[in-house]
């Protein structure tokens, strides 16, 4: 879009991959996006370096959750801390980009001009918060930050809001050259803007991942009426998502959600909530579902093999979701270990994310397999716990055969019934 951008990270090591062209997270198309943008690109782990002469400095740091569910704001506070001992003279807008609990753009403001303050060329530095949530799913982040549903930019002074504003105008107006490999959507004519007040934009952010959430927690809810009624969940959320009030997406049955988001920002609405001796009893019970989908699958297996001690049962997928290898919350770890502490052998594999898992889980105890294949043979009973479409497509009258039992439990209500009952299987999803 013409922006010159500097990156920094305080790891070292981060910085000098992100220079030799290697991205450290998986996502389609980055190392695309990064190769073409090379030339208006730098990366620094040097405060000196990437602040003085930014118009806009962005916050992206991580806010993970403390055990009281509240966001740790140690980075937030040392990247404020930072930025204020950097910024030039002139104005500059620092942007909060990181989900930050509401109120943060006044404590981000307070702590950049404590800093400020230490300096002797402060009567010259001039600087507004903003916040800015990001709306990015992962595994489509590029995506989204190219064609959002809408930009949210919130600030208490009308002079950030221009300069966001600015920005942002190659998307807003979608003037920008769409990549070959992310044509522009036909739809995607311009996108909405809504600017806002700092408080009203931070919990915008929270709002909508509680909303996205407990969506998937209502219908997960329904999925278990549904089960005992004998009705089909898959036509029961078709038949409410075409209610354009309701919408389509977000109500598919399965396993709950996972990934870093949903769990770590419905925790901080809870506890800024508390803060204010609030309590949001629906907020809590879509936390309570989703942990309870977990608990359904080993009912499940429970009710199909009778004994679990000594059987071994296959997972299909690790990471939280497809098209991203971020294992963080991810509902196969946790099924994993309640399989684990009941005696069961657990095989897995991904497409992916099994790196990662080597790394960050490497003690589980879990057996890695080459491919969906390999999970299924001598297997009591597969789980299909991430939807990637290499799943979808198996051969599944081989992979039946293989298996000491061919039982499949699938997790994401993505698979045709009918086919896999054709091909040998005993079938069963959570609803
Ligand atoms: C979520 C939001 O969708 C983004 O808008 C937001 O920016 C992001 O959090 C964030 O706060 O950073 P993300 O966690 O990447 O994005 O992934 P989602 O696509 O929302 O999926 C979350 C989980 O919900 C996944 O485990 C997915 O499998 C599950 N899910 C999703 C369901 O169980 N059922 C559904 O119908 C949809």
């Amino acid at each position: 879009m013409g922006h010159k951008v500097t990156c920094l990270d305080t790891d070292e090591g981060k910085i000098r991959n992100l220079e030799a062209g290697k991205i450290p997270i998986y996502e389609p198309y980055l190392e695309e996006v990064l190769a073409e943008s090379r030339k208006n690109l730098t990366f620094t782990s040097s405060y000196s370096e990437a602040i003085p002469g930014s118009e806009v400095v962005f916050i992206a740091v991580g806010t993970p959750p403390t055990p009281s569910g509240a966001p740790n704001l140690e980075f937030l506070s040392q990247a404020a801390r930072s930025i204020g001992r950097h910024i030039d003279p002139g104005f500059t807008v620092v942007v909060n980009k990181s989900t930050v609990p509401i109120g943060s753009g006044n404590w981000v403001g307070s702590l950049l001009r404590d800093a400020v303050e230490q300096r002797e060329d402060k009567a010259s530095i001039q600087f507004a918060v903003a916040s800015n949530p990001e709306f990015l799913r992962e595994g489509s982040a590029l995506h989204d930050s190219l064609y959002p549903d809408r930009i949210v930019i919130g600030a208490d002074e009308p002079h950030a809001l221009e300069v966001l504003y600015s920005l942002y105008r190659p998307v807003i107006d979608q003037t920008f050259p769409a990549p070959s490999y992310l044509p522009r959507p036909e739809e995607v004519a311009a996108v909405p803007l809504l600017s806002s007040d700092l408080a009203s934009a931070e919990l915008i952010k929270y709002a909508a991942n509680a909303f996205l959430a407990l969506k998937i927690s209502f219908i997960n809810e329904i999925g278990l009426v549904s089960e005992r009624v004998g009705a089909n969940i898959s036509e029961v959320g078709r038949g409410i998502g075409l209610d354009s009030r309701i919408g389509p997406r977000f109500l598919n049955c399965g396993i709950g959600w996972g990934g870093s988001c949903f769990g770590k920002d419905t925790a901080a609405l809870i506890a800024t909530a508390g803060e204010y001796g609030l309590h949001l009893p629906i907020v809590e019970a879509a936390k309570k579902i989703n942990s309870r989908q977990r608990d359904r699958v080993v009912e499940k297996l429970l009710l199909e093999l009778k004994i679990l001690k000594g059987r071994t049962i296959g997972l299909l997928g690790l990471a939280f979701k497809p098209n991203t290898d971020d294992l963080r919350e991810a509902p196969a770890i946790e099924i994993a270990q309640k399989l684990i502490d009941r005696g069961v052998r657990v095989k897995a594999h991904d497409p992916v994310a099994m790196d990662r898992f080597r790394r960050e889980h490497g003690d589980m105890g879990i057996h890695l397999c080459q491919d969906g294949r390999d999970v299924a043979e001598g297997c009591d009973a597969l789980v299909l716990v991430t939807e990637w479409s290499e799943y979808r497509e198996m051969d599944w009258a081989a992979v039946a055969k293989s298996m000491r039992t061919p039982f499949l439990l699938d997790g994401r209500h993505v698979l045709d019934k009918e086919k896999l009952t054709r091909a040998g299987f005993h079938y069963v999803s959570l609803s």
